[in-house]
């Protein structure tokens, strides 16, 4: 695991969209697995200046995105399908062809799940996946459970979802308390994944993923655990508790042994802070 603690939510965007840009540059029809939420509109904003200014082209790039409401139609504002024309598509030279989101109105969802895990393996599973983390540790609308699907879903949204994405509907009322999710195993079967996260209020979660290095169904984001090749990309918010001193964060020699093996010790080679931005990066 590959950690970047930047200064602020910016430069967090800043080193996703470049880490992305670089990977579609290598890769002219990756597919990319993509993500909703406040978290990455910063990383898609700078997506689309690099494809403004810079020429960095979509044309091959094949996406897929992680999830949608349920049910509500796309041309629906609070729908995911028009978050992602308006924050990312309608600025890029994306093939409409190549563009894959759960349909929130899909009359036999359980067809449509299928159809969709089906396209994905397809296109030879996703190469990079970008994720957003919930308060209550989900990925995804994969909310803490006793279990965890592995294909993508019909999930049922927890009470603290819904509460923390009323933010963007007029009340907790209007949000759907459902969605179609990919599952955790179409997650994990990604070849990269990228996880964000900004702000204070995600900065309890990840100190409990990092330091207590073990995987529950409770934070289904803990799973990234298992996986080899992730990066989390986090602004000094939401490292606040992950950055306290070992001496007040509770460690104990196990987590120390976890922290090690997976090579993100604190001040390790696998730690880049945003002091590289400022010393000449590209940023
Ligand atoms: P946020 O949501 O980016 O709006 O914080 C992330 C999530 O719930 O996955």
């Amino acid at each position: 695991m590959q950690i970047y603690i930047e200064k602020d939510y910016c430069q967090l965007s800043k080193r996703a969209a470049r880490i992305i840009a670089d990977e579609i540059n290598q890769k002219p029809d990756i597919v990319l697995g993509l993500a909703t939420g406040s978290t990455p509109m910063g990383t898609y904003k700078e997506l689309v200046r690099l494809h403004k200014e810079e020429g960095l082209d979509f044309s091959q790039v094949i996406t897929f995105n992680l999830d949608e409401y349920y049910d509500i139609a796309p041309s629906n504002k609070q729908s995911y399908h028009y978050y992602m024309q308006h924050h990312l598509f309608d600025h890029i030279n994306i093939r409409p062809e190549n563009i894959h989101i759960p349909d929130g109105k899909a009359q036999d969802v359980e067809k449509f799940c299928i159809m969709y895990d089906e396209q994905i393996k397809d296109h030879g599973g996703i190469d990079f996946q970008l994720l957003g983390i919930g308060e209550n540790g989900h990925i995804g609308f994969n909310e803490p459970d006793r279990e965890l699907k592995v294909l993508t879903h019909l999930s049922k949204l927890s009470k603290s979802t819904i509460k923390a994405n009323s933010r963007f509907f007029n009340s907790p009322e209007d949000v759907p308390d459902k969605a179609i999710t990919m599952g955790l195993g179409s997650i994990m079967r990604s070849k990269k994944i990228m996880l964000l996260a900004s702000g204070r209020s995600k900065a309890s979660i990840i100190a409990k993923i990092l330091t207590e290095g073990r995987t529950t169904t409770s934070i289904p984001a803990s799973s990234l655990l298992l996986h080899n090749r992730v990066t989390v990309i986090l602004d000094e918010e939401a490292a606040s508790l992950y950055n306290k001193p070992a001496s007040t964060r509770g460690e104990n020699i196990r987590d120390l042994q976890i922290r090690k093996n997976s090579g993100y010790e604190k001040g390790g080679k696998n730690v880049v802070t945003y002091k590289e931005c400022q010393s000449g990066h590209t940023f």
